[in-house]
């Protein structure tokens, strides 16, 4: 006797690939289908996924559409920048930052729905096949992840086209050539890589650029910001509260307008190999500046120093694919830890490009102006208590200097 069939959960974008991999999945496997499809600030319609996903034969109630924007603004995006993280010094982590959300609602997912399996779109190639299954497995170490592209035999662009033509996927006319590069895009930041984006000895064209202005184009008047943080999260700009993801759409308004954010990087994949991306951050870049800045006040040397070691480690944990890990909870956990007094307000100065801290303050600041003037400070710091600091600190370097003195 047959059995039932299983359930398989899909991460559904409604585009060109994951309709195919629907299809493959409903021929290859004898798996219902349900689809999940995220509004993470990708700025796509999602009706039009719900439309497609039905008229491939899934059935309404095993179509799954959820706006996550505010969840993944509060509950990833503001974590992750209160450790200032950029990885391999630059990279903002927009697309690695995504994949625990979207992880995690499959799995919410299969679960209400009974499905024993879920699957994605990510290529074998990638980092993201990786961030999604072992943050699927650290959340249900007995699911079944279903990987088209390391299976299928539609490697190649004609093959993808004839297997959609043959089963009667729609292609909008755009999709019958090939796409000039590959793009992920989400509330953070859009990636663009692959294709003629490859050979990184070569300018990325201008077109390329989907949510920035160039900084020659950008006006030619400087705008000013303020941006108010409370425990190390960005909580109002020009004194204006909002929720979380709007907040950081309105700095990608403001920022993609002068310009700021761009990145062209070289990178090493987790798999291995390096490879060249261009990423346009708007909102971030300006957050990250205005992080640093109130931390400047806010944070005492030490936990500031400590916190900037841990942050290459922290940011490679992300991109990685570890965001479900004991040791990012671990870190997660002092770097929030720290953000307790971070708070007050930075101004910043926007031009052509540029995004600088011009002014900062805070009611919990350790900036004490009275002791680090120049002019008289009315005796609260005693300068001769200099001479003793400085002797003790040189004494070593003075037995070294003998040392080679004595030996040469
Ligand atoms: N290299 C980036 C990362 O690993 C982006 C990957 C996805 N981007 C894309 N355009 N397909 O986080």
């Amino acid at each position: 006797m047959n059995k039932k069939p299983g359930k398989v959960v899909l991460a559904y974008s409604g585009g060109l690939d994951t309709s195919i991999i629907l299809k493959w999945l409903q021929l290859n496997y004898n798996y219902e289908v349900v689809t999940f499809t995220a509004d993470i600030g990708q700025k796509e319609e999602l009706e039009p996924a719900r439309e497609k996903a039905l008229l491939l034969g899934v059935k309404p109630e095993n179509i799954f559409i959820e706006d996550l924007r505010k969840e993944f603004v509060r509950d990833f995006v503001f974590p992750m920048f209160r450790s200032n993280a950029q990885y391999e010094g630059q990279y903002l982590l927009g697309t690695a930052i995504a994949r625990p959300l979207i992880s995690k609602k499959l799995i919410e997912i299969a679960e209400r729905v009974n499905a024993d399996a879920v699957s994605h779109g990510a290529t074998g190639k990638g980092n993201d096949q990786v961030r999604f299954e072992l943050s699927c497995y650290a959340l249900n170490p007995n699911i079944r992840i279903i990987s088209p592209w390391r299976e299928w035999h539609l490697n190649s662009r004609s093959r993808l086209l004839e297997f959609a033509e043959r089963n009667q996927i729609p292609i909008s006319k755009d999709k019958k050539g090939e796409a000039p590069f590959s793009i992920d895009a989400n509330i953070l930041h859009t990636s663009s890589e692959g294709k003629i984006l490859e050979d990184p000895s070569e300018i990325a064209p201008e077109y390329v650029f989907q949510r920035t202005c160039s900084p020659e184009e950008a006006p030619e008047k400087a705008a000013f910001v303020k941006i108010r943080f409370k425990n190390g999260d960005m909580i109002a700009i020009d004194d204006e509260k909002l929720e979380e993801h709007e907040l950081l759409e309105k700095l990608n308004q403001i920022g993609g307008n002068h310009g700021i954010g761009r990145l062209d990087l070289v990178e090493g994949r987790f798999i291995g190999m390096k490879s060249r991306g261009v990423y346009e951050t708007p909102g971030g870049t300006i957050l990250l500046e205005a992080h640093r800045a109130i931390e400047s006040i806010t944070l005492d040397r030490g936990a500031s120093h400590l916190k900037d070691e841990l942050m290459p480690k922290y940011s490679e944990l992300i991109y990685n694919g570890l965001w479900y890990s004991p040791e990012r909870e671990m870190l997660q956990s002092l770097i929030d830890y720290s953000q307790k007094y971070v708070e007050g307000e930075v101004t910043l100065k926007l031009y052509k490009g540029s995004v600088k801290a011009v002014a900062r303050k805070s009611k919990l600041s350790l900036y004490s102006e009275k002791q680090v003037t120049f002019e008289d400070d009315n005796g609260i710091y005693n300068q001769g208590d200099a001479t003793g600091f400085i002797n003790l600190n040189a004494l070593r370097l003075k037995i070294l200097a003998y040392r080679r003195m004595k030996n040469n």
